[in-house]
């Protein structure tokens, strides 16, 4: 499948965007092994966390699905779970495979991981070193990529963890880990990651402890099921950002949408290039803070993108491509050398597809500096990674002629619906077959 995009008027509109991904994903694995049941209601219904999903069925839990984003999990205690059949396919998910692994390593059963290409291409490493140190047996590809043997029946042992890079999948792998093992688990982390995980075990009364960056837990105690209100996802609506913003006259009110301070660099970078983004009705939905976004049309500025924003717009460096190549002036990033094991090379993708539709980018082996102006008409290649396909096709909304996207079904990971929410708004797309 490919999106064709023609140069479109973004005009006033007031969208809603699916729900966030990384909190279904933990909505389903701390439901599962909890007491009692999660009410989960704005669940991503995304491949990716449909494969979580999966998952935790094959591992014994039972999930009613009341409709699409209703679900019941009932949760099967801390102690629950039972050996799967088969093999778990986490499709393209990092985040279902790392969180995974980090839940399976302790438990009496073994267990195999793996994904698809994408997926079973990436590292692993990062989370079998501080695992196996806990006690755990975890064998991968020669290469440290899935698919992951997970022993099971061995005792874990907490320890402390200095995360080599900022990395919330690793560093949440290590607390559920943690939950299973004996004494305390924690972890320090290079730069401030999303704390999802931290937030949900908190809701559902565990006792976490962040004392001076440093967060730990004791293993072995139960979680107690909650209501789960997933927000919308900030990094679906930061496309529609992105659409606004670029637009001559957009003005778009995004609803109720994720706006927790470990994943709202997008904003502040947006908002240092000139971005007018206004935070309207700020509340709480459950353990996360929610606002209304109005983003207006606005005249971009390249600059320096504030390394230290990196962790917490980790997802958003497609999108902050795409503004900057329509901001006047370059744009620099920098320290953005995880974009690389992203599900595609993110650095690289970005730069193809930007000089595809006529924009210099130079690229180094932590950062680019993008070269703002005007995108021509062109074909791009998504690399089978969602983020690129939605980044480049809202990027054609601008551009001067038709901009085709190639291989875009990886969309249906994160934001089923994005070509209809971009219609909504005025985006002029279409999918054709390949
Ligand atoms: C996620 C963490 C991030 C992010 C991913 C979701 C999570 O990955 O890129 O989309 O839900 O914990 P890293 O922890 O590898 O940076």
């Amino acid at each position: 499948m490919r999106f064709e995009v023609t140069p479109s008027r973004i005009g006033d509109a007031t969208v809603t965007v699916p729900g966030d991904k990384s909190v279904s994903h933990r909505a389903l694995m701390l439901g599962g092994i909890a007491d009692g049941r999660t009410h989960i209601s704005g669940f991503l219904a995304g491949e990716d966390c449909l494969a979580t999903l999966d998952a935790m069925r094959q591992l014994g839990v039972e999930v009613e699905t009341h409709s699409a984003t209703q679900l019941t999990v009932h949760g099967a205690g801390l102690n629950g779970l039972r050996a799967p059949e088969h093999h778990l396919d986490l499709g393209n998910s990092g985040t279902a495979m790392r969180l995974m692994a980090g839940l399976l390593a302790g438990q009496p059963f073994a267990t195999v991981l793996t994904g698809d290409e994408s997926l079973n291409s990436r590292p692993m490493g990062r989370i079998i070193t501080p695992l196996t140190r806990m006690g755990a047996a975890i064998e991968s590809d020669c290469d440290g990529t899935p698919p992951l043997q997970i022993s099971g029946g061995l005792r874990l042992a907490g320890i402390h963890y200095d995360l080599p890079m900022a990395s919330a999948q690793v560093k949440s792998a290590v607390l559920l880990a943690g939950l299973y093992a004996e004494g305390t688990t924690s972890v320090t982390e290079p730069d401030i990651t999303r704390d999802h995980t931290e937030r949900m075990l908190t809701s559902m009364g565990v006792s976490v402890s962040n004392s001076g960056g440093r967060i730990g837990l004791e293993g072995g105690q139960r979680l107690k099921a909650c209501a789960v209100d997933v927000p919308a996802d900030l990094s679906s609506a930061a496309f529609v950002m992105l659409a606004a913003l670029i637009s001559e006259n957009g003005d778009v009110l995004i609803e109720g949408v994720g706006i927790n301070p470990t994943r709202t660099g997008v904003i502040d970078i947006l908002r240092s290039m000139g971005g007018s983004i206004e935070l309207e009705n700020e509340r709480t939905m459950g353990a996360e803070p929610v606002a209304d976004i109005r983003v207006r049309a606005s005249a971009l500025q390249g600059g320096l993108v504030d390394p230290e924003l990196v962790s917490l717009a980790i997802d958003e460096f497609p999108v902050l491509f795409v503004a900057a190549a329509t901001a006047s002036g370059n744009t620099e990033f920098s320290g953005i050398g995880e974009l690389r094991v992203k599900e595609s090379d993110r650095i690289a993708a970005m730069s193809a597809g930007l000089r595809a539709l006529g924009v210099q980018v130079d690229e180094s082996a932590d950062g680019a500096v993008v070269h703002g102006g005007m995108l021509s008409g062109g074909v791009v290649e998504s690399q089978g990674d969602h983020r690129i396909a939605m980044a480049l096709a809202v990027g054609g909304l601008v551009a001067g002629d038709t901009v085709v996207v190639d291989d875009v079904a990886a969309v249906e990971t994160s934001f089923p619906g994005f070509c209809e929410c971009l219609r909504s708004i005025g985006g002029e797309i279409s999918i054709a077959e390949q």
